[in-house]
């Protein structure tokens, strides 16, 4: 089988690696990849959300399988050129991506499917917000209703403050803001793969979104992750299956927009169970990178029985009892305007360092064989070991052998974890 990867990120480099260490894999094409992924795979220069180029490239290639990392090819439509040019797709429609690319289309489907999640008001003025915020109190939730890079939600105790992101969301083209009730308990990533009507989930992870130690500064794209959970309930994933991804499925296939791809489910875990946060409709970055490192089962047949309908006949999938934890590697001024175009040194002795490994993403070739910094978040680097304290060491150990000028990272992922102190409320 022959797989084409759309995307450039460290998600795609973890999907690339996991994709090319199955058997029924011969070749990997990643577009436009990046220097990590190059070392596996053919890079082709094509912009991602270009649905015609990359339709194109998966016919010249004669690939068997495309598979889409970002957002925003799939709000684009790049899943459905692909899917109407006879190709199998791993990755939902444009319609079916709503669930991510419009909150409160996602807040709809939620309502009628029954799926358990905060209570959450519309606005279009800022009146509406300004009672809408005084309603729920705070702290304030202000959530973007389009895409916005897992930068459009602010999270405040300041009034002011939430009716200044609402304003600026307010002034964009039929610009729309989620007002949200505050959800307490500590956060899950789920991933769900669907072939539209089955449900396989993968196992959980947790993502570190503020830039800053202790859950300090802006959100982020996500500085780190790590899985197990090994303070999460034991059947965690079969209620989550059966409340909420299994009942969005089937309510996006009522309405003839079967999703097919990676559901997200953003959650918290509060005192009366879990809500969800957010839908995404994709892999997420960095927990995929923790969650491909222990997936045993070849990803290549589960990715691609999604796609062509037949999940079911897939086997149960095989975790990894090993712990892995990533780090993100970000550039200067992240989540900011990043500096780039500095020198990353160290990348060759990382492995020295057992369990651990890097994955590119804002990367790119310099000039003789070097490798820059090209991107706000520059390097996911993973660690494994036999449980979360040593996978974070390894992780750890490996993030200090690189030099990247002015970079930083966060130095407490996982840390509350291994030691014992993340726990959800009792329930009432
Ligand atoms: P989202 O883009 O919807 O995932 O939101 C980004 C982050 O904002 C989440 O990971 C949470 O940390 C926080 N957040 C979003 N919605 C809520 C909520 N209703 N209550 C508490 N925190 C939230
Ligand atoms: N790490 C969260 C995301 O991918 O949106």
């Amino acid at each position: 089988m022959k797989v084409l990867v759309i995307g450039a990120g460290a998600r795609e480099h973890a999907l690339v690696t996991a994709l090319a260490a199955d058997p029924v894999v011969d070749a990997v094409i990643a577009a436009p990849g990046n220097p990590g992924m190059a070392a596996i795979a053919l890079c082709e220069p094509v912009e991602a959300t270009d649905a015609a180029a990359v339709t194109a490239l998966a016919a010249r290639h004669a690939v068997d399988l495309v598979v889409i990392g970002p957002e925003a090819p799939l709000v684009a439509g790049v899943a459905d050129a692909v899917r109407e040019a006879g190709i199998a797709c791993y990755g939902p429609s444009a319609e079916a991506a709503r669930l991510e690319g419009s909150k409160s289309f996602a807040k709809e489907v939620m309502a009628a499917a029954d799926v358990p999640t905060g209570m959450g008001r519309l606005c279009t003025s800022i009146e509406e917000v300004a009672e809408a915020l005084d309603a729920f109190g705070a702290p304030h939730v202000v959530k973007d209703d389009g895409l916005a890079a897992g930068k459009g939600v602010v999270v405040t105790d300041e009034r002011e403050a939430a009716l200044e992101h609402a304003r600026a969301c307010l002034d964009k083209e039929g610009g729309a803001v989620v007002i949200e009730e505050f959800l307490d308990g500590p956060e899950v990533s789920l991933f769900v793969v669907s072939d539209g009507h089955t449900v396989v989930p993968l196992t959980p992870a947790q993502d570190f979104k503020r830039v800053f130690d202790g859950d300090e500064g802006p959100n982020t794209g996500g500085m780190g992750a790590y899985s197990p959970l090994p303070w999460a309930a034991p059947d965690l994933v079969d209620e989550v299956v059966r409340r909420v991804a299994q009942p969005t499925i089937t309510e996006m296939a009522l309405r003839g927009t079967p999703f097919v791809g990676t559901l997200f489910i953003g959650l918290a875990l509060t005192s009366r169970g879990p809500r969800v946060i957010e839908f995404n409709a994709r892999f997420g970055d960095p927990e995929t990178q923790v969650v491909l490192a222990r997936l045993l089962s070849p990803l290549g047949g589960l990715l691609y029985a999604a796609a062509t309908g037949t999940l079911e006949q897939v086997p149960r999938l095989r975790w990894s009892d090993e712990a892995a934890v990533t780090v993100v590697i970000a550039a200067e001024n992240y989540p900011g305007t990043p500096r780039t175009g500095d020198v990353i040194e160290g990348l060759d002795v990382v492995e020295e360092v057992p369990g651990a490994y890097v994955l590119h993403a804002g990367t790119r070739f310099g000039e003789d064989g070097t490798i820059v910094s090209a991107g706000g978040r520059v390097l996911s680097v993973v660690g494994r070991g036999a449980d979360l304290a040593q996978a974070r060491e390894r992780a750890y150990a490996a993030v200090g052998r690189i030099t990247l000028d002015g970079s930083h990272h966060r130095a407490d992922i996982a840390l509350q974890a291994v030691r014992g102190e993340v726990s959800v409320a009792g329930s009432v």
